[in-house]
């Protein structure tokens, strides 16, 4: 643990001391060279710098964001003005450095003693391809207040625009953001690193008929009319800023959630959702009150690049999981799962995530066991374990530790790993295991109100867990166990084992076919859910001959499944297999859907022959219009056509 920045903490815990989410909330990411702390002030350990962005914290730091933007659909643009509210730590700086992606800044400005705007020199320096822009400022006199006049490009990493055409009711057109890990720079000009928290309010106009909505307070009776506004009081970091605006209406869940959607979705999605308010007086009970209000959900088109985003106020979506059965509410129980772990207590650096989505990840699984039974989460829990294998070989050693090694992780957007998600959640699971469910329990609640409103590295939780947990109950656990799954790769020869009986019974009736074609039985198959199926996929040898996926087709129409959890295993099946039956549905599949996590699999498959990489070229260049900057960069570096702009 050599590379810690030691923070100069006096002023974070006098802030801790005082209520409200505003003070408590305030993060101190202000640092020192280690040893020039005075004697007497309170010192932790930060980890530090950020190597995802160029700003730096321990000069100045933003508290509060204030945002003046009309969204302008026909141009695909955001513009106006974003007013940074600084907190100046280090007296010796002149220089405020933000950053951008792909912005185009005309005017730096500071407000004077007398409150009027006076320009300030800036400039932009060279384009990185996964950092965008250091934006320098010049700031003698070190301004309480930096206003930058901007707008951001129709190709922003951050943003889809979407025409009328490309929505559901095809008749207004709209957009939304997409801010983690590192793309509110592509939108806003700021200290885009998890180490910098601030408070935001935001004034958006859009055309009347539209509708705009902020990871902010929503109204759910707020009148059309094309000028909105926002207020987050609960200090973020930067990839909780999010922004969508398009033909939404609201329909309420409960007195506290609701879900936004467009008109022909929302009861849809409003019955798939209606357990939402029992998972957030579950998680409650759990881990202590939700601290942000409202909890609403917003479906978007199905090019949103991911299953969801744990926007504080409003997750945000994909409509893929509306499959009528709610069998795919993990999806809510996760983003949910955040506001805590993640929006509450943050990750300090991208290569802690683990801290973020794996104990996101645990959590999501106690509240789907408290929902809907033990036999649901072990079914979820054992499908998720069972991704590790895949993905684990003796190349990515380095990211296959919880605690990943500065220097490693290249692209923060290629962190959604086993590693974090199932290897951080199993972790959490011996833990539980070894201390006890209701100890446990206590520790995890205990942690999130300690560190509620900070950014924290996996060195903090693990002085946290020496002293609540290792110590406090003295036998359960030791210091090597601990360290081994935190710093070592792979999974640790001591892991508990989950089995599934459900999922026992379809490992015996895959064999089964397998062993004599004798396929499942309908009474067998009408109980099962999507995670039967998916498991049932996924135990298949890597190709089957053409009468067997026949058969199967025959018997359960996997092709042209509405089920994309499904299409996402069985298309890349028949793709290794040769079963060019499932093109035409693929091409639809490929181009309808966006999510990368479900495309992917099948861009990837195809990519592996010839004429497979020629067919999804052919798809992909159909698709690419209405599919987002973050899934496009995925795709084309599969097919390694043009290199993304
Ligand atoms: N916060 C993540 C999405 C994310 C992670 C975006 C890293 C960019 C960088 C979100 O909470 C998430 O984990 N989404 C998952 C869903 C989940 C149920 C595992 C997804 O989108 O697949
Ligand atoms: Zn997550």
């Amino acid at each position: 643990m050599t590379d810690y920045w030691v923070v100069l903490l006096l002023t974070l815990t006098l802030a801790a001391c005082r209520p409200g989410p505003s003070e408590s909330g305030a993060v101190d990411a202000g640092a020192t060279e280690a040893g020039t702390a005075a004697a007497g002030d309170a010192a932790i350990v930060l980890p530090g710098p950020d190597e995802h962005s160029y700003a730096r914290p321990d000069q100045v730091v933003v508290r509060h964001l204030l945002l003046e933007l009309a969204v302008d659909f026909e141009a695909r643009v955001l513009a106006g003005t974003a007013t940074l509210q600084l907190d100046w730590r280090d007296p010796a700086a002149t220089q405020l450095v933000l950053d951008t992606r792909d912005l185009e800044v005309s005017a730096a400005e500071a407000q004077d003693a007398a409150g009027f705007w006076q320009p300030l020199a800036f400039s932009l320096g060279d384009r990185h391809a996964i950092l965008g822009t250091p934006l320098t400022v010049q700031t003698p006199g070190q301004p309480a207040s930096v206003r930058l006049t901007y707008r951001t490009v129709p190709s922003a990493s951050g943003l889809q625009w979407l025409s009328p055409a490309m929505t559901q009711g095809k008749q207004l057109p709209f957009m939304f953001s997409q801010s983690q890990q590192i793309h509110a720079r592509s939108w806003v000009p700021l200290q885009d690193t998890t180490l910098v928290r601030f408070t935001y309010e935001a004034h958006l106009q859009t055309p009347a008929s539209v509708m705009a909505l902020m990871s902010a307070d929503n109204d759910p009776a707020a009148e059309r009319d094309g000028d909105y506004r926002f207020s987050m009081p609960q200090p973020i970091p930067s990839y909780l800023l999010a922004i969508a605006a398009g033909d939404l209406v609201f329909q309420p869940v409960s007195a506290r959630a609701g879900v936004w959607a467009e008109p022909a979705l929302v009861a849809a999605a409003a019955a798939e959702f209606a357990d939402t308010e029992q998972m957030i007086g579950t998680a409650e009970s759990l881990y202590g009150p939700y601290r942000w209000q409202r909890y609403d959900m917003l479906v978007l088109p199905p090019s949103f690049p991911y299953g969801g985003m744990e926007n504080p106020r409003l997750t945000f979506l994909t409509p893929t999981v509306i499959v009528g059965d709610r069998s795919l509410v993990a999806l809510i129980a996760h983003e949910l799962a955040h506001s805590w772990s993640g929006n509450l207590v943050t990750f300090a650096l991208s290569r802690d995530a683990w801290l973020n989505e794996g104990i996101t990840s645990y959590v999501e699984n106690r509240l789907i066991e408290n929902l809907y039974g033990k036999a649901w989460a072990d079914m979820e829990n054992v499908i998720e374990r069972n991704g590790i294998a895949d993905e684990f070989t003796p190349e990515n050693l380095p990211l296959q530790r919880l605690a990943i090694e500065p220097g490693v992780l290249k692209d923060p957007d290629e962190n959604l790993s086993a590693t974090v998600y199932a290897k951080g959640a199993w972790f959490m699971q011996f833990l539980e295991q070894r201390i006890g469910r209701s100890d446990f329990d206590d520790f995890l609640r205990g942690y999130f109100d300690h560190f509620a409103f900070q950014s924290i590295s996996s060195q903090q939780f693990a002085d946290y867990a020496e002293e609540n947990l290792l110590s406090r109950f003295p036998g359960k656990v030791s210091q090597a166990e601990f360290e081994a799954w935190l710093y070592a790769p792979g999974i640790p020869a001591f892991a508990p084992a989950t089995v599934s009986e459900r999922l026992a019974a379809v490992d015996a009736a895959r064999a089964a076919w397998l062993a004599n074609a004798t396929l499942p039985p309908s009474t067998l198959t009408t109980g099962w859910t999507t995670q039967e199926w998916v498991h049932f996929l996924e135990g298949l040898p890597a190709t089957l001959a053409e009468p067997q996926l026949a058969a199967l087709d025959t018997a359960y129409g996997f092709t042209g499944t509405a089920n994309a959890e499904l299409a996402q295993r069985w298309y890349p099946l028949t793709v290794r297999s040769g079963y060019l039956a499932a093109r035409p549905a693929i091409a639809e599949f490929l181009s309808r859907v966006g999510r990368r996590k479900l495309i992917m699999p099948t861009y990837s498959a195809l990519a592996a022959t010839p004429d497979g990489l020629l067919f999804a070229r052919e798809v992909f260049a159909a698709a690419r219009a209405a599919l987002h900057p973050i899934t496009i960069g995925s795709v084309t570096a599969v097919l390694a056509t043009d290199p993304v702009p």
